[in-house]
This record gives structure tokens, C-alpha cells and sequence, in this order.
């Protein structure tokens, strides 16, 4: 089974710079990827994140010290989110005023820029450091838009049994508690508790919507797997984690904020270190009477290719005993299927935005 992440141009051609170390990085490939940045990720999206990056792309000074991203992160989100945590830091800064209520316009990026690079070559030796060790570990909870119906649609395979959820990339862990959130659809369906303190709405894309149970499947377990999981308890892992949101998506913040209100009355158990070692283990602790369901969003694309194929290996491994269920979001496209004895189907997949501002369910669903 190939992953999507291994047949499209946009993301292996993107990939290809973030695996080189800083050295080997040229200027013109630096360029290029700002550019691919803001008209693949912002384009439509964030038109002050497009401006910037376009900016940044024109400014050999900014590009250079965007080159020190360490390898295998995504380039221009690292180097981003480096920027706005220094201002979030300094927030009595006049730049960092006008971030906490950045219009989301492309000219203001034109306004600020020179602003902009004065204040990162001011604190360059900062953010080179922090662009040596730090991760992208954006934690989106509105990806539940489309983890939930997904949870669903592998509770109706396993024929309702509980779910053994384990998380890759989990980050914070913020989507392990998808059922603790209110969902709103644009076809008039709702989900989850009236009283939720998180609320996403997501506009559904087509006439296909998964046939959902009106209750959530139940969750005998739920572990998050990652390199560096996210303690928002610390105030440094809580800034890093707002910094990675961008400065014009407040509603995103706010979502963020009362997602973390929910996980610290609700911690699930977060596993530090290299999924490859960990998940053998953890999904032998899947109780014999639930379904084991791995997921993973926007985190293989920070797995080599080598580490993609082992990914799958542990999976096919795991499933001689068992039905293992994967959910996969990356790149845009979600994929539900199965592992019988080594054997994958696909049971559902979707288009979807990558922070689950919409879904198109495929037919089948
Ligand atoms: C972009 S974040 C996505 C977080 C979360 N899945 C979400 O969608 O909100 C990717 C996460 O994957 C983690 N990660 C990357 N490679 C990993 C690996 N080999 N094992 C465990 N975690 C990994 C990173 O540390 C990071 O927290």
C-alpha cells in the first residue's frame, strides 16, 4: 500500500528541501519553498501568512536565517512560528502589538516586513537556536471535524466494540478527547454535547456524509505516541504551542484555549520517544475486547520514507492477531481502512482541509 504522501509532486518536491541539513540548503531552493508555501498552505487561507512569506522569499538576509530549520521540520511553519513566539514573548514590542491583532490581509505583510526582518536579525542568534531544536507540532483540534465521523465509521466495522485509540504525533494529545467536543456540519448534522466547551463547525463538501450513530463509539484506552509530547501545563510549551498558530486565525486560538481547558481536567496518557519503538508495545496493551485504532494527522510527512514503510510494517505485524483499524490524515486526504493479517482495504477516504475547515466524503460512506 503506498501512502499519498509518496505520489504527490507538491508535498515530495516540499519534502525534499526539509530533509536537506542547513548546509546543503541553497538559497534559490529557500526561495522556492516560501513561495510553494504561500501559495499551496496560505493561498486562500491566510493572506498575511501569504504576503510574509512571499516577503520572506524575496529577502536573502530572512532567507538565511530561515535556513537554519532543522532537518526534517517543515521549513517555513518552523521558521514562523520561531518568529511569533519571540513576539509573543516581547508583547509590549510595537510589532508584537500589531501581531495580537494582525489583519488577515496581504498588503499589512507589505507594511510590517521591514519591521519584520529588522526584528529577526535583531534576535537572530535566538532564533537560530530555537530553529535547531524545536518541532512543528501544531496541535489543530478542528482536524476532529473529520477524525470523529472516521472514529465512527471504524466503530460500525468492528461492529460497535470499544476503540483502542492510539494516537501518532499526538502532540499535546488535544484530539484524543474528540468526544469530549461539540461538532456542527453545514448539512444541518450535530454531534457531541450541547454544552461542550469546544465547538467546530466544518462544512460539508458533496451529498456524501458517513451513516454516524447518534452517540459516540465508546474508548476503552487512549494513548498519544511523540518525539516531544507538548506539556501545556508548562507556560513554555504553552507559548511554543500558540506561536505555531498563526497570529490571523484568532478563532483558532480560542478553540485552542478551551481545548486545553478540557484536556487538563482530562490528561490522556502522552508516550515520549520514536514511534517506530513505541507503538509495537502499546498496541499489545489494546484490551483483547476493543477494536486497536491508530491515527495520525500531518505527522508522516515528518517521517523519512524508510520510516513510512516501517510504520506500516508494525501495523501488518499487529494485525496477524487482530483487525487494526488506521486512520490517516495527511496532505490533505483521508484514508480509513484496515489490516487483516497483513492485508489492507481501504473502508473510507475524503478530501479534507487541513484543519478541518471542510470535508468531501467519497462515495461509500
Ligand atoms: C504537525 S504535529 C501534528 C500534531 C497532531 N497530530 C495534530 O494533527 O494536531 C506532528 C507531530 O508529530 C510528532 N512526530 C514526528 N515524528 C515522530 C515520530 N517518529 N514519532 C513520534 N512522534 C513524531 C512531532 O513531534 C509533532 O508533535
Amino acid at each position: 500500500m503506498t501512502s499519498d504522501l509518496e505520489t504527490d509532486p507538491v508535498m515530495q518536491a516540499r519534502m525534499s528541501i526539509d530533509q536537506l541539513a542547513p548546509s546543503e540548503r541553497s538559497a534559490e531552493q529557500m526561495r522556492a519553498r516560501f513561495l510553494a508555501f504561500a501559495e499551496t498552505e496560505c493561498h486562500g487561507y491566510a493572506p498575511f501568512y501569504e504576503g510574509l512569506s512571499e516577503a520572506v522569499a524575496s529577502d536573502f538576509k530572512v532567507l538565511d536565517i530561515a535556513r537554519q530549520c532543522n532537518r526534517g521540520q517543515p521549513i517555513p511553519n518552523l521558521f514562523f512560528a520561531a518568529v511569533h513566539y519571540l513576539l509573543l514573548e516581547e508583547i509590549s514590542h510595537p510589532l508584537a502589538q500589531q501581531f495580537s491583532s494582525i489583519e488577515s490581509e496581504k498588503s499589512v505583510a507589505a507594511e510590517i516586513f521591514s519591521e519584520y526582518k529588522t526584528f529577526c536579525t535583531q534576535r537572530q542568534d535566538s532564533l537560530v537556536e530555537m530553529l535547531s531544536f524545536k518541532r512543528v507540532q501544531t496541535n489543530v483540534v478542528g482536524r476532529c471535524s473529520y477524525l470523529m465521523p472516521a472514529f465512527g465509521i471504524v466503530s460500525n466495522h468492528a461492529n460497535g466494540r470499544l476503540l483502542g485509540l492510539i494516537d501518532v504525533g499526538a502532540s499535546a494529545g488535544l484530539n484524543l478527547n474528540w468526544d469530549w467536543y461539540h461538532y456542527s456540519y453545514s448539512n444541518g448534522r450535530e454531534f457531541g454535547s450541547s454544552d461542550a466547551r469546544v465547538r467546530l463547525e466544518c462544512e460539508i463538501i458533496g451529498q456524501q456524509f458517513p451513516g454516524l450513530r447518534e452517540h459516540f463509539p465508546q474508548v476503552s484506552s487512549r494513548v498519544g505516541i511523540d518525539m516531544n509530547p507538548i506539556d501545556l501545563s508548562k507556560p513554555v510549551d504553552l507559548l511554543w504551542s500558540r506561536a505555531l498558530i498563526w497570529p490571523e486565525h484568532p478563532r483558532r486560538a480560542r478553540v485552542f484555549e478551551a481545548a486545553a481547558t478540557v484536556l487538563a481536567d482530562n490528561p490522556p496518557a502522552l508516550f515520549a520517544g520514536d514511534a517506530l519503538d513505541l507503538l509495537p508495545g502499546i498496541l499489545e496493551t489494546v484490551r483483547d475486547d476493543s477494536a486497536p485504532c491508530v491515527f495520525h494527522c500531518h505527522t508522516l510527512n515528518q517521517f523519512t520514507p524508510q520510516a513510512r514503510e516501517s510504520f506500516r510494517d508494525i501495523i501488518e505485524a499487529a494485525s496477524a492477531d487482530r483487525t487494526v483499524y488506521l486512520v490517516s490524515a495527511e496532505s490533505g486526504t483521508l484514508v480509513v481502512s484496515r489490516c487483516d493479517s497483513g492485508v489492507w482495504s481501504v473502508i473510507a477516504n475524503a478530501n479534507c482541509d487541513p484543519h478541518g475547515r471542510w470535508v468531501e466524503w467519497f462515495e461509500g460512506v
